[in-house]
């Protein structure tokens, strides 16, 4: 039945690069872009606004996982990120040390209205002060980006990643922003954060799991759908949790 739906798109736009640069142009390959909770807070560290809703569905839900190598000395850490959201213009993902101050890398993905919708990916820098987007040139490998509708999918990797760059703070510890965007076909909008996950350890995928998880009253008013999912996600942050406990 998904598949039909899949099926029935007219442009679905995936595009394959190794190693460009923000603003450099990208080939074009037709495969899709999957992006699931498979593996959130076990291998891959996810946020998402609303909570726990599926990246995979065609419900609302802006969604970014990273999945961090262990920093090296002087190279820092290589992410892998994902992103999916729903936006007419991009939907992006912001690393920084502190939202409200100092800079942000911005991941955006999105849809060029002025081109039958296709996707663009571009790297910016947000001035965390007064919200302002410069360019900025980031080395950005294996991007995948896709667009159904109003839905923007991506995947890329970030080598070199280093928070100590920007402040002294742990290497890896940042704070995830995910939020969208109007596009025009020549300016990206001003970046609007739905998402501010404060300080997390990108290292560690069960880094934001609570460590005192949340009532577990079965008694849902009108949560129905979303109900197993959250039952698996804490299942599986208690098991991660244990597993540290021995470590
Ligand atoms: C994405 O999922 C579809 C349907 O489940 C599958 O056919 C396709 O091979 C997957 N693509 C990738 C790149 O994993
Ligand atoms: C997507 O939405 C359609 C109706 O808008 C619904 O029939 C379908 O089951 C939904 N698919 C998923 C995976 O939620
Ligand atoms: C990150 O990737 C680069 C090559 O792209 C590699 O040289 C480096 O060792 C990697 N760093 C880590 C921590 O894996
Ligand atoms: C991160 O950057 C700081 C300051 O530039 C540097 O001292 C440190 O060695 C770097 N760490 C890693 C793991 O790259
Ligand atoms: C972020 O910066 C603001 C303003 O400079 C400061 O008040 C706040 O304490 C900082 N937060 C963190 C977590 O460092
Ligand atoms: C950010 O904006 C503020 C206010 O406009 C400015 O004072 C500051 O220099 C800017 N920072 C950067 C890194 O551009
Ligand atoms: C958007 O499309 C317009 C018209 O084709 C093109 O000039 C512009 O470069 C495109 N922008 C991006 C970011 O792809
Ligand atoms: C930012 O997002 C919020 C919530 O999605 C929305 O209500 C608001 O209008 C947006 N603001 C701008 C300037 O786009
Ligand atoms: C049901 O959902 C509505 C809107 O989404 C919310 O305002 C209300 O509090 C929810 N009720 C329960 C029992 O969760």
């Amino acid at each position: 039945m998904e598949r039909g739906l899949i099926l029935l798109v007219a442009a679905l736009m995936i595009y394959v690069s190794p190693g460009v640069q923000g603003t450099a142009h990208l080939s074009f390959v037709n495969t899709t872009v999957n992006i699931t909770r498979h593996g959130c807070g076990v291998t891959k560290l996810c946020v998402e606004t609303p909570n726990d809703c599926d990246p995979a569905g065609n419900t609302s839900c802006l969604f970014g996982s990273v999945v961090s190598t262990t920093p090296v000395a002087s190279n820092g850490a290589n992410l892998s990120i994902q992103l999916r959201g729903d936006s007419n213009g991009y939907v992006a993902l912001g690393l920084t040390v502190n939202a409200s101050e100092g800079t942000t890398m911005l991941f955006i993905c999105g849809q060029n209205n002025s081109d039958n919708g296709t996707f663009f990916f571009r790297t910016m820098q947000r001035n965390n002060t007064d919200n302002m987007l410069s360019a900025t040139e980031r080395r950005v490998r294996e991007i995948r980006g896709m667009v159904e509708g109003s839905v923007i999918k991506c995947e890329f990797d970030v080598p070199d990643v280093n928070a100590s760059n920007t402040r002294t703070s742990h290497v890896t510890t940042f704070s995830i922003l995910l939020g969208t965007g109007s596009f025009d076909g020549n300016v990206v909008g001003p970046f609007n954060i739905t998402l501010n996950s404060g300080p997390l350890n990108l290292a560690n995928p069960a880094s934001n799991v609570p460590t005192t998880p949340a009532p577990t009253n079965t008694t849902t008013g009108n949560n129905s759908g979303a109900v197993q999912p959250h039952a698996v996600l804490l299942l599986l942050s208690v098991l991660t949790l244990s597993v540290m406990l021995r470590a």
